[in-house]
C-alpha cells in the first residue's frame, strides 16, 4: 500500500502557489492508494482551498486532508469553529475530500486518524522567560508596546519585564485571524478528546495506524536551530498533550505533520514521527510504503 503525505501546500499564497501546482502535478502522476494533505492547504478564502484540492482531481486513490491553522484564518464575523467543524468539510467533501477529523479511515489493515491539532505553549521556549498573558495574546513584549492596545497587559508585568523581552517585536497571526470562542488550551483538550476517541474506534479493527496532526505533537520536532526571532514562535508549534494520546495507542506506527515549515524524521518510542517540512517555496512529498 502506498500513501503519499504533503503538508503547507499554501496556495493562496502567492510564491507558493507555482510550487503547489507542481507538487499535485507530481502526485497525480506518481499515484497511490491515498493521498493526505496534512493541514494548511489555503487561507480563509474558501475558493482558493477548493482550487487547490481540485489540484488532485486526476489522483485516483482516497483524498484526505486535515485543516491547517490557516484553514480557520476567517473573514471579519466567521466563527473558526464553524470554519473547522462545517466549511472546510463541506468544500472538501465538494471536491471528493475527506477531513479525518470528521471521521477516521480504515484501509486494509491500516487506520488513519487526523487532527489538526493546536497548541496550549507547552513548547514555548523557557529561555526567553516571556510570561504567559503574552502567548496568550499572541504577542511578545516589543510587538505589545509597539502595537498599542496592550497597556493593560504591559503595566501587570511592568518591572518584571527585561530589556531582552521588550525588544522581542514578534507576533503571532492567528491572534488576529483565528477566533475559536475557546482557550487554545481548551480547544487543544477537546481535540485530544477527539482524537484518543478516534483511536478507540479505530484501533481494534486495524493492524497499525498512521495519524496525521497539522501542529506538532512531539516537542522533539520543535526546530532548536532557527534563529532568534523564531523563539517566541515556539509556544504556538504544537502540544505534548497531543503526542501523548497518540503515544498512548499502541497500534499508532507512523505520525505526519505540518507547520513549522520544518523537515524532520525521528523515531519517538514505538512511532516514526515525520515532519514534512514544505516552505513556501519548496513543497515536499512523503510516501508511505507498507508492505503485508
Ligand atoms: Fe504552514
Ligand atoms: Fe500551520
Amino acid at each position: 500500500m502506498r500513501i503519499l503525505v504533503t503538508a503547507d501546500l499554501h496556495y493562496d499564497i502567492g510564491r507558493s502557489r507555482g510550487p503547489a501546482v507542481e507538487l499535485a502535478g507530481k502526485a497525480c502522476a506518481m499515484g497511490g492508494d491515498a493521498i493526505v494533505l496534512v493541514g494548511d492547504c489555503a487561507g480563509a478564502d474558501l475558493k482558493l482551498l477548493r482550487e487547490c484540492l481540485g489540484l488532485f482531481d486526476s489522483f485516483s486513490g482516497g483524498k484526505f486532508l486535515v485543516p491547517g491553522n490557516h484553514c480557520l484564518w476567517r473573514f471579519d464575523g466567521e466563527s473558526s469553529m464553524d470554519r473547522y467543524e462545517r466549511l472546510v468539510p463541506q468544500v472538501a467533501a465538494d471536491a471528493g475530500w475527506e477531513v479525518l477529523d470528521r471521521r477516521p479511515a480504515v484501509m486494509g489493515d491500516l487506520g488513519l486518524v487526523g487532527s489538526i491539532g493546536w497548541y496550549d505553549y507547552g513548547f514555548a521556549d523557557e529561555a526567553l522567560g516571556v510570561p504567559l498573558d503574552f502567548y496568550r495574546a499572541k504577542v511578545a513584549p516589543g510587538a505589545a508596546a509597539y502595537l498599542g492596545g496592550y497597556e493593560d497587559m504591559l503595566r501587570l508585568h511592568e518591572g518584571s519585564l527585561t530589556a531582552k523581552q521588550m525588544a522581542i517585536g514578534a507576533r503571532w497571526m492567528d491572534g488576529v485571524h483565528v477566533d475559536l470562542g475557546m482557550s487554545d488550551e481548551a480547544f487543544t483538550g477537546l481535540l485530544c478528546e477527539r482524537l484518543g476517541a478516534q483511536l478507540r474506534q479505530t484501533a481494534t479493527k486495524v493492524r497499525r495506524v498512521a495519524a496525521f496532526v497539522h501542529h506538532l505533537p512531539f516537542g522533539e520536532l520543535v526546530p532548536a536551530q532557527r534563529p532568534a526571532r523564531f523563539a517566541f514562535a515556539a509556544a504556538f508549534m504544537g502540544s505534548a498533550a497531543i503526542g501523548r494520546t497518540l503515544a498512548a495507542c499502541p497500534s499508532v506506527t507512523h505520525v505526519y505533520c505540518g507547520h513549522s515549515h520544518w523537515p524532520d524524521r525521528r523515531r519517538i518510542g514505538a512511532i516514526e514521527a515525520i515532519n514534512v517540512g514544505s516552505t513556501y517555496i519548496a513543497k515536499r512529498l512523503e510516501v508511505l510504503e507498507l508492505g503485508d
